[in-house]
C-alpha cells in the first residue's frame, strides 16, 4: 500500500499547495485597488469622472493616493511631485484655485496678480509701461470669477456720450493701456463730437472741402496731434506772398471754418 499512501501523500500535497496558492490569492485580494475607492467615497470618483481632465485619461487615484490610512499617516501628494519646471508650477497655494479631483475648474478668488502674470506676462508689461490706475488693480478685479472671462468698459464705464457704446471703446482705448489715446484712420469723427461738439458742428456746418475730411485724417493716429497746414498743402502761393503773411489762417480762417469766398472774391 505504499502506492496508495505515496498518492495520498501526493494529494496531500496538492491540495496543501492549493490552499497556498489560494490563500496567496487571497491575500493579494486584500490589497487596495482603485476599483475599491469608490466603495467608500463617493465625490471625488464622480467628480474625476465628470471633470477630472487629465487626471482622469493620464492617472488614477493611486498615482496620487498611493497606500491608505491607517497604514500611512498622510496618503495626501504634493502638486509638485509631478508638476515641476515652470513659473506656475512655482507659485503658493494650488489648492486654493485648483481642486485636485477636477483640475480645470479653476476657482479665483482673493487679489491675483504673480500667479497670472505667471502664465500671462504682456499685460503686466503693457501696464507698467504706460501706469494707469487700471495698474494698480488686481487681474481679478476685471477677469473675476471665471478664468478667461472678459469684461465689457462699460460694466464700470459710462460712454461718452448717448450714442457710443462699448463696441466703440478699443477704437480709441487699450484695457492695459487706458491713457495710451491712440485711434486708427476709420475711427468716426462723431466719436469724437462727444467731447468736441464746437469743433464738429462748425466742420460739419462749413462749405469749404474740410467738411468732408475726418477729424482724424488731420489730427492722425495720436490725441491732440495738431497738423500744420503746410503738411498738407506745401506753400501753395508764390513765396513772396507767404512771406509776407506767414500765417495761413491770416487770410483762410481756421481749418474748421475754412473762409469760402465767393468766385468772385477770389
Ligand atoms: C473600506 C472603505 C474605504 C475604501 C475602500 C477606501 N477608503 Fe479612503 N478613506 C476611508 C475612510 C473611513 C477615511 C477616513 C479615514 C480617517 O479620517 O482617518 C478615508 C480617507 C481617505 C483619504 C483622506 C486621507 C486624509 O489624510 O484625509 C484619502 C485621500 C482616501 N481615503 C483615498 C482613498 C483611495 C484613493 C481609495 C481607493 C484606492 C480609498 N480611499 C479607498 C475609507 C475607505
Ligand atoms: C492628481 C492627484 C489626485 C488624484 C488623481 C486623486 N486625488 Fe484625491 N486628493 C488629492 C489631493 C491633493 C487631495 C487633498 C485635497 C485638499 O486638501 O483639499 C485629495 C483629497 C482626497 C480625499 C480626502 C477628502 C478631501 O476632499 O479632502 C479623498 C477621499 C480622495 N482624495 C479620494 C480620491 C479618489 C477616490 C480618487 C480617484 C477617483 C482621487 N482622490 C484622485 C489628489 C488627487
Ligand atoms: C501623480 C502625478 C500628479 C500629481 C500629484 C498632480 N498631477 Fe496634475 N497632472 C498630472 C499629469 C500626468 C497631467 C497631464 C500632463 C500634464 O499636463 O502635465 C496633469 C495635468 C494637470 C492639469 C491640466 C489638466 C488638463 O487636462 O489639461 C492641471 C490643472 C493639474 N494637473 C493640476 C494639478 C494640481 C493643482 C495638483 C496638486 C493638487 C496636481 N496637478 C497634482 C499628474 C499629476
Ligand atoms: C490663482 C489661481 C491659481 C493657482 C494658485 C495655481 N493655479 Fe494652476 N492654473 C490656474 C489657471 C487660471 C490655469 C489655466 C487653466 C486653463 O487653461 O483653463 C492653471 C493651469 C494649470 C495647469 C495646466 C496648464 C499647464 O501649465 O500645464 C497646471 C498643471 C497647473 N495649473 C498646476 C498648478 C500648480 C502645480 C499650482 C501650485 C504650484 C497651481 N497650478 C497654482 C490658476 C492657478
Ligand atoms: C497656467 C497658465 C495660466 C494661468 C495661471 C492663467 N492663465 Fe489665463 N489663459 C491661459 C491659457 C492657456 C489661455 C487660453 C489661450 C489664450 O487665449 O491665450 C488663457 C486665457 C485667458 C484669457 C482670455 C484670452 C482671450 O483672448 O480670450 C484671459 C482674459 C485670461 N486668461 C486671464 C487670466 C487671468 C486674469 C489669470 C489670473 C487669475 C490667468 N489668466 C491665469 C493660461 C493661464
Ligand atoms: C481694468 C480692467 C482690467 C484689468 C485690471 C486687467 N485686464 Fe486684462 N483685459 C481687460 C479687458 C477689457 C480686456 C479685453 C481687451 C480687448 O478686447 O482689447 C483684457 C484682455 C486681457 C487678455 C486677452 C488679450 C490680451 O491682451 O492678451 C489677457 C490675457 C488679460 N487681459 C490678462 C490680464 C492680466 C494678466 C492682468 C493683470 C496683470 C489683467 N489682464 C488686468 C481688462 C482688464
Ligand atoms: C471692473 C471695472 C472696470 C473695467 C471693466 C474697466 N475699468 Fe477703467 N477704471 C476702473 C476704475 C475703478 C478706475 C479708476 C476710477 C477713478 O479712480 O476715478 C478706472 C479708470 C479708467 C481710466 C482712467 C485711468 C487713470 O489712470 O486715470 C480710463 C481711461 C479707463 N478706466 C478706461 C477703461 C476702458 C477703456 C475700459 C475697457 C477696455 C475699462 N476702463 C474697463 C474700473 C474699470
Ligand atoms: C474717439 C475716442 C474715444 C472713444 C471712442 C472713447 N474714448 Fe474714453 N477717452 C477719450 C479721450 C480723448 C479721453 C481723455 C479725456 C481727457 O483727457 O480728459 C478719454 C477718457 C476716458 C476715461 C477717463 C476720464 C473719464 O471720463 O472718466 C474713461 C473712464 C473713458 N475714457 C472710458 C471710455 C469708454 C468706456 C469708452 C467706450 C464706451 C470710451 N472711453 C470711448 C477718447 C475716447
Ligand atoms: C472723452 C473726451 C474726448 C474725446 C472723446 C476726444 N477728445 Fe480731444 N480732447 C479732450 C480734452 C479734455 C482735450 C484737452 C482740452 C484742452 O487742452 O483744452 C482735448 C484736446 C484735443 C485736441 C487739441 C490739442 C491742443 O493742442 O489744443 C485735439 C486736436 C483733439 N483733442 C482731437 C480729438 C480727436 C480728433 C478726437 C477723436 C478721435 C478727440 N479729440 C476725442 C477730450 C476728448
Ligand atoms: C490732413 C491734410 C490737410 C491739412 C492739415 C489741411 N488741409 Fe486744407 N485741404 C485738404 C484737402 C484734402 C482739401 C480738399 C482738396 C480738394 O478736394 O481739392 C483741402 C482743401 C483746402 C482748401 C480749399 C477749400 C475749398 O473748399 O475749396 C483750402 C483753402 C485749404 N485746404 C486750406 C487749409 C489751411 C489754411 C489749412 C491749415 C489751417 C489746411 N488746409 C490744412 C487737406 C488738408
Ligand atoms: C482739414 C484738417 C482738419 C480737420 C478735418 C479737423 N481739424 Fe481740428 N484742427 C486742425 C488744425 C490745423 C487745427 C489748429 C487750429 C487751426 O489752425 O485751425 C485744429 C484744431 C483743433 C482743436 C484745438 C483747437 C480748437 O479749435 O478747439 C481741436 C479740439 C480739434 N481741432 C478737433 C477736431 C475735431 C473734433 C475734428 C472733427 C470733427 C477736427 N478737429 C477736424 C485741422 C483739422
Ligand atoms: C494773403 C492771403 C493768403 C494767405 C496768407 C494764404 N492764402 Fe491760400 N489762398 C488765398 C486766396 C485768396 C485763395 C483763393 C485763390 C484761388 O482760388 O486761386 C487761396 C487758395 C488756397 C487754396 C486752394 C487752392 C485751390 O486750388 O482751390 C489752398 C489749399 C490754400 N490757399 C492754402 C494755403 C496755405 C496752406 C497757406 C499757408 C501756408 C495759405 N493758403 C496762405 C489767400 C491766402
Amino acid at each position: 500500500m505504499q502506492v496508495f499512501k505515496n498518492s495520498n501523500l501526493v494529494i496531500s500535497i496538492f491540495i496543501a499547495a492549493t490552499i497556498a496558492i489560494f490563500s496567496m490569492g487571497s491575500a493579494h485580494s486584500a490589497s487596495l485597488e482603485v476599483s475599491d475607492c469608490a466603495k467608500c467615497h463617493d465625490q471625488q470618483p464622480a467628480e474625476i469622472d465628470a471633470n477630472g481632465a487629465s487626471h482622469k485619461t493620464e492617472i488614477d487615484c493611486q498615482a496620487c493616493h498611493a497606500s491608505h490610512r491607517p497604514k500611512v499617516e498622510n496618503n495626501i501628494p504634493s502638486c509638485n511631485d509631478c508638476h515641476e519646471g515652470a513659473d506656475h508650477y512655482a507659485v503658493d497655494n494650488c489648492l486654493g484655485c485648483h481642486n485636485p479631483h477636477q483640475p480645470l475648474n479653476v476657482k479665483l478668488a482673493g487679489e491675483l496678480k504673480a500667479v497670472c502674470v505667471s502664465c500671462h506676462s504682456s499685460p503686466a508689461k503693457e501696464m507698467e509701461a504706460a501706469p494707469s490706475k487700471h495698474e494698480t488693480f488686481a487681474c481679478n478685479f476685471c477677469h473675476a470669477d471665471t478664468h478667461g472671462v472678459i469684461p465689457e468698459c462699460v460694466e464700470c464705464h459710462s460712454p461718452h456720450s448717448e450714442t457710443m457704446t462699448q463696441q466703440n471703446c478699443g477704437s480709441c482705448h487699450q484695457a492695459h493701456q487706458p491713457l495710451t489715446l491712440t485711434y486708427s484712420a476709420t475711427t468716426a469723427s462723431v466719436l469724437c463730437a462727444s467731447c468736441h461738439e464746437t469743433a464738429y458742428n462748425k466742420l460739419t456746418s462749413s462749405q469749404a472741402k474740410h467738411s468732408q475730411i475726418a477729424c482724424v485724417t488731420c489730427h492722425a493716429d495720436k490725441h491732440k496731434t495738431v497738423p500744420q497746414c503746410s503738411d498738407c498743402h506745401g506753400q501753395p502761393h508764390a513765396p513772396g506772398m507767404h512771406n509776407k503773411f506767414p500765417n495761413c489762417g491770416d487770410c483762410h480762417n481756421i481749418a474748421h471754418d475754412l473762409n469760402n469766398w465767393p468766385a468772385e472774391a477770389k
